[in-house]
């Protein structure tokens, strides 16, 4: 047998990983199922906007030839103005590498970053990319805790106890991917303080940005710390409904110095893929121009803001489950009490609803939490849907109840 890279020996995505082969078996012997595992508005009937389907169209033809690695200027120039009025300074459009999708970008970064025993503060739960692109860079992902029992922030004690010599970057996900959180300014600002005191490069994931409920305040991690290193990431795929045209982009800010090798690195890996894909590039400059179907979307009568309501509504009539409402973003990562069902783990909670009720919802080991029983739902069926899938959720702990 042929054996695979022992980098890959830590690598899981969960998401896509048994539970969904299993409900795609199940669907393939003719069982619907109610699939709440990834993040994929256009499989719930969103369209994207107007707008971008205008541009996309309009401009086709000036996708045929490779663009500059770093991406189109059009888009470019249009990604700096937006950065620019979420707050960061001194950027220019060659701080800029549009991509694949933050996958591809943050597979790139961390390539480019983390080498043999570098640690990388992650947050737990974690959207998987990161932890898995740190392994894949030979490196070591370090969890550090965000609380339930404060609306999921950070704790800044446990993050200060996890950094060691070994330690390179911090990473926030903000807005958070699975809990729906948005971070106080002043919870970023100590954040940036200790990557200040420790020297390390700040890593801000803000997919999620323009996802915000009743226009809470969010804000961007490196517009709150100017004066340090640090990688921001954003995309269309969630705001602007196009997770398949594989849209995002990455911007290097703070000083110049302390960023340019590792810029020089994800120059030297994005010349070797020669550019990002084109087609997706030209809508970019329109999106950035037209927030306001994302932002209708967040508000009472938006279909993210009400269906929402509705998986809050629904796992309150639930005995035993707990939650946080989100404040952004379409997920939530609601808890089961300790003790008050029979499941032997999150993963055999989570096959049990599966092959009972035939609903896919990821458990909490996906996402890197190892506390309590959790488990991750994808709010995206219409209102009426969710509604009748939490129904069905309470029927099932019914069942299970000891
Ligand atoms: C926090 C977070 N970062 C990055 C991504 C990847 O997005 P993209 O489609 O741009 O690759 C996702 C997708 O769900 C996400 O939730």
């Amino acid at each position: 047998m042929i054996l695979k890279s022992d980098r890959l020996t830590h690598v899981h995505s969960d998401i896509r990983g048994p539970l969904y082969v299993e409900a795609l078996r199940m669907q393939a012997a003719g069982t619907p199922v109610l699939k709440l595992n990834t993040g994929n508005p256009g499989n719930f009937g969103f369209k994207m906007p107007q707008s971008v389907r205008q541009a996309l169209l309009e401009h086709v033809d000036d996708a045929v030839p490779y663009c500059d690695v770093r991406g189109m200027p059009a888009a470019r120039k249009a990604i700096l103005d937006y950065h620019l009025g979420r707050g960061l300074q001194g950027i220019t459009m060659d701080d800029i590498f549009i991509c694949n999708g933050v996958s591809e970008a943050v597979s790139m970064l961390m390539t480019a970053l983390v080498g043999t025993d570098d640690e990388v503060l992650v947050p737990s739960p974690c959207y998987s990319l990161w932890s898995n692109n740190t392994y894949l860079g030979g490196g070591r992902p370090v969890y550090y805790r965000c609380d339930p029992k404060n609306d999921w922030n950070p704790d800044l004690e446990d993050m200060r106890s996890k950094i060691t010599k070994h330690t390179k970057a911090v990473l926030v996900i903000n807005p958070n991917n699975p809990t729906g959180a948005v971070y106080s300014r002043e919870t970023l600002l100590a954040i940036a303080q200790l990557a200040r005191e420790n020297h390390l490069l700040l890593l801000a994931d803000e997919i999620y940005d323009r996802l915000v409920m009743d226009d809470i305040p969010n804000y961007s991690m490196a517009a709150l710390a100017p004066d340090m290193p640090c990688v921001t990431f954003n995309g269309l795929s969630k705001s602007h409904i196009i997770c398949g045209f594989r849209c995002g982009w990455m911007v290097f800010s703070g000083p110049k110095e302390e960023l340019s090798e590792v810029e020089q690195g994800v120059t030297a890996l994005a010349s070797m893929r020669l550019c990002g894909n084109t087609l997706t590039q030209l809508v970019i400059p329109a999106a950035l121009a037209d927030m306001d179907s994302t932002r209708a979307m967040m508000h009472p009568g938006g279909r993210l803001y009400e269906q929402s309501r509705a998986t809050v509504e629904g796992l309150k009539k639930i005995p035993g489950v707990t939650q946080i409402p989100n404040r952004a973003a379409f997920y939530l990562f609601p808890g089961l009490e300790a003790g008050a069902f029979d499941f032997e783990s999150d993963e055999d909670f989570a096959m049990k609803f599966l092959h009972e009720k035939h609903i896919l919802v990821i458990p909490g080991h996906g996402f890197d939490w190892f506390e309590d029983l959790r488990f991750r739902i994808v709010m995206l069926p219409e209102p009426e849907r969710i509604t009748a899938a939490m129904e069905s959720l309470g029927e099932f702990l019914d069942e299970h109840r000891r």
